[in-house]
């Protein structure tokens, strides 16, 4: 809309996915693309917000007046957040696929195949949930998480807005080939403790602005609560 009504607003988005190395040559990641969470910077940022961007590797441009700050882990993810919110943000947005497992402990060589093996076990352990410790630090004003869920779309979105300690969570269904992860279009549902709202088949660009809009009077309504 051309207005720059955002004007002073700090908000913070992570993107992409998160890698997480095995050894010196391997890692464990997902398809995350980073096209949603780079549209949603570029959105808030010409509506006039101070945004940083946090992503894990994507091969994207960095978008126009946004400060882009790249990781390869979610422990890198979680510092990053961390140090750009040392003064709460207004807005975070988690748009990142985040791994939630790890190497328990990453090997420093590359591994080598046992030539007498047929099957080999990798030990992981949980990575930190980086929204939720975010949400209980009261990183940002208002915290939006996203779900990307392959059923029971909304039963398990509205349990984690609940259980990580949200203000609004987006649901996607990544069964769907045609949206989520790595395409250029989208559909959502947007959920807060009292309203929910479904958006149209969107390209990500498109669906950022209007997600961008639904956040900020969200968030205006929490203030003047
Ligand atoms: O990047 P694209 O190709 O454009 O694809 C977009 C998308 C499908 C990746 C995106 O729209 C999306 O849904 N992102 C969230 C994917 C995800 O990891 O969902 P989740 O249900 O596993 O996680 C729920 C929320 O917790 C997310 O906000 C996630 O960032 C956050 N999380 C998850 C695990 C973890 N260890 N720390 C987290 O902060």
């Amino acid at each position: 809309n051309g207005t720059k009504d955002l004007t002073g607003q700090d908000w913070v988005i992570t993107a992409g996915p998160t890698m997480e190395a095995i050894d010196p040559v391997r890692y464990i990641s997902n398809h995350s693309s980073g096209k949603m969470g780079f549209a949603l910077a570029q959105a808030a940022q010409l509506r006039g917000a101070n945004v940083t961007l946090i992503s894990g590797p994507v091969n994207l441009p960095a978008p126009n007046g946004v400060n882009l700050i790249t990781i390869k882990s979610a422990d890198d993810m979680l510092a990053a957040c961390q140090q750009a919110m040392t003064n709460q943000a207004d807005v975070f947005i988690g748009a990142a696929a985040v791994a939630d497992f790890k190497m328990k402990a990453i090997n420093h060589q590359k591994m080598k195949k046992q030539s007498n093996a047929d099957e080999m076990q990798l030990t992981l352990v949980k990575n930190p949930d980086i929204i939720a410790t975010l949400a209980s630090q009261k990183g940002a004003k208002y915290i939006v998480g996203f779900a990307a869920e392959t059923q029971d779309v909304i039963h398990y979105a509205k349990d984690k807005l609940a259980r990580k300690g949200l203000d609004m969570i987006i649901a996607n269904d990544v069964s769907r080939t045609d949206i989520g992860f790595n395409q250029d279009q989208n559909q959502v549902t947007v959920l807060t403790k009292e309203q929910t709202w479904s958006s149209e088949l969107a390209t990500k660009n498109q669906l950022a602005i209007q997600l961008v809009e639904h956040i900020h009077t969200h968030f205006k309504s929490t203030l003047s609560k």
